[in-house]
């Protein structure tokens, strides 16, 4: 801000100690050259939450489209997802040849994901091994986010059927560190993911863009004594069996279009790993990297990055979450993800949950919805404004991302201020014409927190020269489109 700017020079000049309460405020130039690549969208794994909530309109709304929607009393900005990521099961009740499921005992049922192929009997999907009424709410949202316009869809297993497993636990071996599914079975676990993937082409006019047969495979917690949850454990060399199996699986019901992505890691750091140890074969078969964000501010998200560019496969950072409802957490982690990451789509884990967990607080055994987490709001921020096609821009600094839509030359910026109130500045002086000057520069607010503004709209701003600046309020995330630029 222009007589901020002026009130700092001159302190510098004469030699001043900053004036106690006046905040410095910062440039940020926005690197119109760079390339951090073309957006795909933002984006939920669907599993328990819509195990629990599936059938509800509103809730489909509020994530899948950029309607204003109101859920627990609040009217709310539609997120304006476009990725919706499908949990197939592992688990079923029935009992086969004296056989059934096993159970941890911590198990929560709300995260028991009833699986279609429920005995080894038959592999045809026609047979009476399979049972395609299972899970109809999980189903249900799915199908309402194709209607919204999710236009990419991914299958994901957290387990392979339970069957399939060495002790019959979808929670994962007793060990946590050894391998649960039987080797016998590694041709099994590709069948099951593709004959979900045909089923749903042909019976749900569902066209899955990627299948992902592992989550957190490298993992050493999906315990049968303490599992709370569907999980399952793979080395490498394994998960580079069933890849080979999966492509050829895919392949043989016509869906060669289909790609694979793997291996959903929780950290960066185990991502590296695996995708070093994979073999070229496998790797060969895999088109998409998919990483968890579990590492948090930690792992070398830059590694990743390097090593998957280099191949030309695309990069996701395809689950984030964690117990923070005020949205500094998630703020924090995104800005390190679209800085050093560079992924291509966004995706939360579960958009209702618990805990702070999600993005509406509620409860999904009891299936009871408490209220709108900030969150929320906070991701409103950026998934409304960041949409798929656009060019992502390097934002200039730690605390802001950039992002450019060519057709209609507009540029977007989130910014955050974690500082005291300050003023921001955007340098947009790389712009071959830096927007029009001193035309509006429109922008929303968000306040990170328990409370405060909510993705609160301002015309306020003006584009002067080729910059435009924002009063911060410490905490605050900020979101702006100028029009007329052209990079
Ligand atoms: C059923 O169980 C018996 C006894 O364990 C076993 O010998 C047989 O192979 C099983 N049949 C099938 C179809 O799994
Ligand atoms: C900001 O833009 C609005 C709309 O074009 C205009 O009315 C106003 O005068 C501008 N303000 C400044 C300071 O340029």
């Amino acid at each position: 801000m222009a007589a901020l700017l002026q009130a700092a020079t001159i302190a510098l000049a004469l030699g001043l100690a900053a004036v106690p309460g006046a905040s410095a405020d910062q440039t940020t130039v926005i690197d119109a050259k760079s390339n951090l690549g073309t957006w795909e969208g933002w984006g939920t794994s669907l599993a328990w939450w819509a195990v629990a909530f599936g059938t509800r309109d509103d809730l489909a709304d509020a994530f899948f489209t950029t309607k204003t929607v109101t859920v627990a009393g609040k009217p709310l900005p539609g997120l304006g997802f476009n990725i919706a990521r499908y949990n197939v099961g592992a688990s079923s009740k029935n009992t086969y040849n004296g056989t059934k499921m096993a159970v941890s005992p911590k198990m929560i049922a709300s995260r028991q994901v009833e699986g279609f192929w429920t005995d080894w009997a038959s592999a045809s999907p026609s047979s009476s091994s399979w049972n395609w009424g299972v899970d109809s709410a999980q189903r249900a949202m799915l199908a309402k986010a194709r209607d919204r316009g999710a236009n990419v869809l991914e299958l994901f297993s957290n387990s392979p059927m339970w069957w399939m497993c060495a002790n019959h636990n979808p929670s994962g071996s007793d060990s946590g560190t050894a391998d649960n599914l039987q080797s016998w079975n590694y041709g099994q676990h590709a069948v099951y993911m593709a004959t979900v993937a045909k089923y749903a082409a042909d019976n749900w006019n569902v066209k899955f863009q990627s299948v992902n047969p592992f989550n957190e495979p490298s993992a050493d917690w999906w315990k049968a004594g303490t599992g709370t949850q569907e999980g399952c454990h793979f080395e490498v060399n394994t998960q580079a069996t069933v890849i080979g199996n999966l492509r050829k699986e895919l392949d043989s019901r016509g869906l060669s279009g289909t790609i694979i992505s793997a291996s959903d890691e929780s950290y960066y750091d185990q991502a590296v790993t695996a995708f070093s140890k994979l073999g070229s074969t496998a790797l060969g078969q895999v088109a998409r990297i998919n990483v968890h964000g579990y590492q948090y501010a930690s792992g070398k998200r830059d590694t990743l990055y390097s090593l998957v560019s280099k191949t030309g496969k695309k990069l996701w950072q395809s689950e984030y979450g964690e117990g923070d409802a005020t949205g500094e957490r998630m703020v924090s982690n995104m800005l390190l993800d679209l800085r050093w990451l560079k992924p291509t789509a966004w995706v939360y884990w579960q958009a209702l949950d618990g805990g702070g967990w999600g993005l509406i607080d509620a409860d999904n055994g009891a299936k009871s919805i408490a209220s709108v987490n900030q969150k929320y709001w906070v991701l409103a921020q950026f998934s409304r404004h960041i949409r798929p096609g656009m060019k992502i821009l390097d934002g200039g600094s730690d605390y802001s991302v950039a992002a450019y839509d060519a057709s209609a030359k507009k540029l977007v910026v989130v910014a955050v201020n974690w500082g005291s109130a300050q003023y921001l500045n955007f340098d947009l002086s790389k712009f071959s014409t830096p927007g029009v000057d001193k035309a509006v520069v429109k922008r929303w607010v968000t306040q990170i927190g328990s409370s405060g503004t909510r993705y609160a709209a301002y015309s306020d701003t003006n584009i002067s020269g080729k910059k435009f600046w924002s009063k911060f309020e410490k905490n605050a995330v900020q979101t702006f489109e100028v029009s007329g630029v052209v990079l």
